[in-house]
């Protein structure tokens, strides 16, 4: 089977291709509603998740296929001390295409090895990657500004733990004529093994959202990741570092675009929500097309439309 574990396994024609299945999907979702039939989706989340989890397990259900999971992880025999790679060689017994959120840097990875022909799609692996948020903020970047090359992104906040951002801005990259703006504390600036991978000329790093925003055509927002701290007291100072709120609005581009992979705890007042340049919510819900895109695709039924 074909994994997706991170953005990189995929080429970006690939990445394109699933966009433009995922166009085709929302001009005409009943055409795709039993492409999925007679599948099974094995749902394995071991962190907490809405998004992610729903748009997947809503995704294959609009697909005309069915789904299979726990509500609670310590409900598998993960909880009597297997290991994972038995859990996905008994899933694979019983399923078509696994997804699986994992609090553990790699476990994606790894547990794919045990996989011989069930697809498996990372959701979320510690503070590593998040591939299909990626393809959720191309589709989003695709549908508000026309395509995901030539453009200046901020990216602001965590950018130490947050994994939808390492996933993002690795994928960007291979786009044409990215700048990127890295926005954060001190503290949470962008791994060097990010960094290093970038052009030293597509990028600069601040502290000072003010004094960059309105050089920006996106605005990537995110949340200080309070679980992948060490000590609390570091967290509770920095996590209200960044809020972006009406004031700050002002001075941003007429068509800039406000992104946020979500949750979000303070760091956009609710006040921007109303700003017709704020999409986040319109970016969860691509999340769940795009999901349904890369399913076809992995199963290899988009045809059977
Ligand atoms: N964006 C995202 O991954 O959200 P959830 O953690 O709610 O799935």
């Amino acid at each position: 089977g074909r994994h997706l574990i991170e953005p990189g396994d995929f080429q970006l024609n690939e990445i394109e291709s699933i966009m433009q299945l995922a166009d085709n999907i929302i001009a005409d979702p009943e055409g795709y509603s039993l492409v999925c039939k007679g599948k099974l989706l094995a749902s394995l989340f071991y962190e907490p998740s809405t998004r992610t989890r729903f748009s997947f397990e809503a995704a294959m259900l609009r697909l005309g296929g069915e789904i299979i999971g726990f509500d609670d992880p310590n409900n598998s025999s993960v909880s009597k001390g297997e290991s994972l790679g038995d859990t996905i060689r008994t899933i694979e017994c019983y399923s078509d295409i696994a997804v699986i959120r994992h609090p553990r840097e790699g476990t994606a990875r790894l547990v794919s090895k045990f996989a011989n022909e069930m697809p498996i799609i990372n959701a979320g692996d510690g503070g590593h990657e998040h591939p299909t948020q990626t393809l959720t903020d191309l589709l989003t970047i695709r549908k508000f500004k026309g395509g995901c090359d030539n453009h200046v992104v901020g990216v602001c906040g965590d950018l130490l733990f947050g994994r939808t951002i390492h996933s993002l801005v690795k994928t960007l990259s291979r786009y044409q004529g990215i700048r990127f703006v890295f926005i954060s504390p001190t503290e949470l600036k962008m791994p060097a093994h990010i960094l290093n991978q970038l052009d030293p000329k597509s990028y600069q790093e601040t502290t000072s959202l003010d004094e960059v925003i309105g050089s920006l055509d996106i605005l990537y927002m995110s949340r200080v990741q309070r679980e992948r701290f060490v000590s609390e007291e570091e967290y509770l100072r920095l996590k209200n570092y960044y809020i972006l709120d009406k004031k700050k609005m002002k001075a941003a581009k007429q068509d800039m675009i406000v992104m946020h992979p979500l949750p979000r705890v303070n760091e956009i007042a609710t006040e921007v929500d109303e700003d017709p340049r704020a999409v986040y919510f319109a970016q969860a819900k691509y999340g769940m097309y795009v999901r349904m895109a890369l399913i076809a695709k992995l199963l290899g039924v988009e045809d059977k439309k």
